[in-house]
């Protein structure tokens, strides 16, 4: 009777941990997605005007506006950059990704004409919450805590993300 507990006991914690394995590969699998830079979106992404719309942000040059000594600042790259490419360097501005998320995974065209897939393999569909990253009260300038204060989402949207994409191939209508 004993021992037959014993091995129902062993064999849930043998079960319990085998899920405890996959979770742990299921987080490292989220972490896997790498930064290409905005240059690896342009090719695909400039027939539509998006490219080209967000390059003239302040997204896009915010990065340069800062001075010598605050681009030495490791506490202002998270906010100011997006992140290390796969080459170790530096992705400066807010580039695509910054709010689209790392596009290693859904950047070749079979995965990203598939929204599903896309979102699947690491794409994010900006909100209000994506914003609030690094417009906060505890953002480390003083512009970027300013724009925190009453953050309505459609209005800076409006302001601050590129124009919607151009849906070139749609035919006018008459
Ligand atoms: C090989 C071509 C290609 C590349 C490279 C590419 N895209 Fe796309 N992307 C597409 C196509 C095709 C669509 C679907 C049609 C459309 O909305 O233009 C799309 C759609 C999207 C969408 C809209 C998803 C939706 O349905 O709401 C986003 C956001 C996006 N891409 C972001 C990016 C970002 C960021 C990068 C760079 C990391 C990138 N794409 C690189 C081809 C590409
Ligand atoms: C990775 C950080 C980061 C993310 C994410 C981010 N921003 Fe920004 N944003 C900045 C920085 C940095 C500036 C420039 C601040 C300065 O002038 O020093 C800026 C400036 C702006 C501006 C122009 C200045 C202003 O306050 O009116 C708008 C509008 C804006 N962002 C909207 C957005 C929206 C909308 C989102 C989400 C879809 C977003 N941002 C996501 C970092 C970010
Ligand atoms: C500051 C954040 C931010 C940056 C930087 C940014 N986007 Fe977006 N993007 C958004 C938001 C917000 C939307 C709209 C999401 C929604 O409400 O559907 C969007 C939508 C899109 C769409 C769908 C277009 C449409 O009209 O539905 C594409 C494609 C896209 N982005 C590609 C890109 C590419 C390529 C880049 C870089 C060249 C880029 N984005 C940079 C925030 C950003």
């Amino acid at each position: 009777m004993h021992l037959r507990y014993v091995s129902i006991v062993m064999g849930v914690i043998f079960v319990v941990s085998l899920f405890a394995v996959a979770g742990a590969q299921e987080a490292k699998k989220e972490v896997t997605h790498k930064y290409v830079g905005a240059a690896g979106c342009k090719m695909c992404h400039t027939k539509d005007g998006v490219y080209e719309s967000w390059s003239k942000t302040v997204h896009a040059t915010a990065w340069t506006k800062l001075s010598a000594d605050d681009q030495k600042k490791e506490e202002l790259k998270p906010f100011y950059a997006t992140g290390v490419s796969d080459k170790g360097e530096l992705l400066t501005g807010i580039q695509c990704e910054a709010c689209h998320g790392p596009g290693s995974d859904y950047k070749s065209m079979a995965i990203m004409k598939d929204k599903e897939k896309a979102v699947a393999a690491g794409l994010i569909i900006p909100d209000a919450k994506t914003c609030l990253k690094c417009h906060n009260e505890k953002a480390p300038t003083a512009a970027l805590v300013a724009s925190a204060k009453d953050f309505n989402f459609e209005k800076m949207k409006a302001a601050g993300a590129h124009a919607p994409a151009k849906k070139a191939e749609v035919p006018v209508q008459k």
